[in-house]
């Protein structure tokens, strides 16, 4: 048996794998303008196929856009909140893989702890997707580079700026730029930056990522400026996130710092008044709408990829 495909961080594909996504999710969107959500893609590739998603911690975006995914793909969508399974009385995660995989042909995983992804995909004989751990989201990443490139065009030579907190989403942006030559600039409050040693190694393979505390300075002249919430799933240092963090809101005035067309990316959820205003977030330079839509035409292309079908 061949090993599965498995999608579990951007830092692993390579860049024309990477670049064969993108161009899968920009075509199959371009394909489907104004359809019915449902209505599946005419060449329906994952017909007779299963994916089961499994959710240790909560989702809006990431739960509906595979489930229509699989849809427009032709296929079908189970979701299991971990909590309500047998995983939530204490059955392995190693055997609720091998299961898993006796009947569908692919799973996501939003999990807790990174390894308890890396485990599960060990023990599946199905491709397995990161759909969010504490450490990374590829998937957002996918869905936010698209649409970079529809509002931008190229992002290669394009400066990104990330202010706020050095999180999993973060991480992504670090593993995606040594694969499309995109400029990095990231500044968090001293405690919070990205894993070091994943700057070392992105930077070793070519990435050009630059980690501050300075937002002003990080943020001047960019093309597409990012946040996310102060406080991720998991974080049990509230109370100090919501003190260290307010120098890194992204309101006009940071904005004004960034090119004059800079765009703003957030993945969602946001909370207007903490990492980012009303005015940004609601203004004409967002395009976080765009972003979440872009989260189910990014997820066909992974699926299709994972399936063997790029
Ligand atoms: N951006 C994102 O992953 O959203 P959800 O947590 O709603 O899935
Ligand atoms: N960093 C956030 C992203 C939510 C989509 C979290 O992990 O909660």
């Amino acid at each position: 048996m061949t090993a599965p495909r498995h999608f579990l961080d951007i830092a692993a594909l390579s860049r024309e794998e990477l670049r064969a996504i993108l161009d899968e999710a920009h075509a199959r969107k371009a394909l489907r303008l104004d359809w019915p959500n449902a209505k599946p893609d005419e060449d329906a590739p994952l017909a007779d196929h299963a994916l089961a998603m499994i959710f240790q911690k909560n989702s809006t975006r990431t739960r509906v856009s595979f489930e229509i995914a699989m849809t427009q793909l032709g296929g079908h969508a189970i979701a299991l909140s971990a909590a309500d399974t047998q995983l939530g009385r204490g059955e392995s995660i190693e055997d609720t893989a091998r299961v898993l995989s006796r009947m569908v042909d692919a799973v996501m995983m939003r999990a807790n702890k990174h390894d308890d992804l890396v485990n599960f995909a060990h023990a599946a004989d199905v491709p397995v997707i990161n759909g969010l751990t504490d450490l990374s989201h590829p998937c957002q990443i996918v869905a936010d580079i698209m649409t970079i490139e529809e509002w931008a065009g190229d992002i290669a030579g394009k400066t990104i700026a990330w202010l706020g907190d050095g999180n999993n989403v973060c991480a992504s942006f670090v593993h995606a730029g040594e694969k499309l030559d995109f400029k990095l600039r990231i500044a968090t409050p001293p405690g919070y930056a990205p894993c070091a040693r994943e700057i070392a190694a992105a930077r070793a393979a070519g990435a050009d990522v630059a980690v501050s505390t300075d937002a002003r300075a990080t943020i001047a002249g960019a093309d597409v400026v990012v946040t996310d919430t102060w406080v991720s799933m998991g974080d049990v240092d509230k109370d100090a996130r919501m003190a260290a963090f307010p120098p890194y809101a992204v309101t006009d005035d940071m904005m004004a710092c960034a090119s004059k067309e800079a765009l703003f990316l957030h993945c969602l959820p946001a909370h207007r008044g903490e990492e980012v205003s009303a005015a940004v977030i609601d203004g004409p330079q967002s395009a976080v709408w765009d972003e979440a839509e872009n989260r189910v035409h990014a997820q066909k292309a992974v699926l299709m990829w994972c399936q063997g079908k790029l």
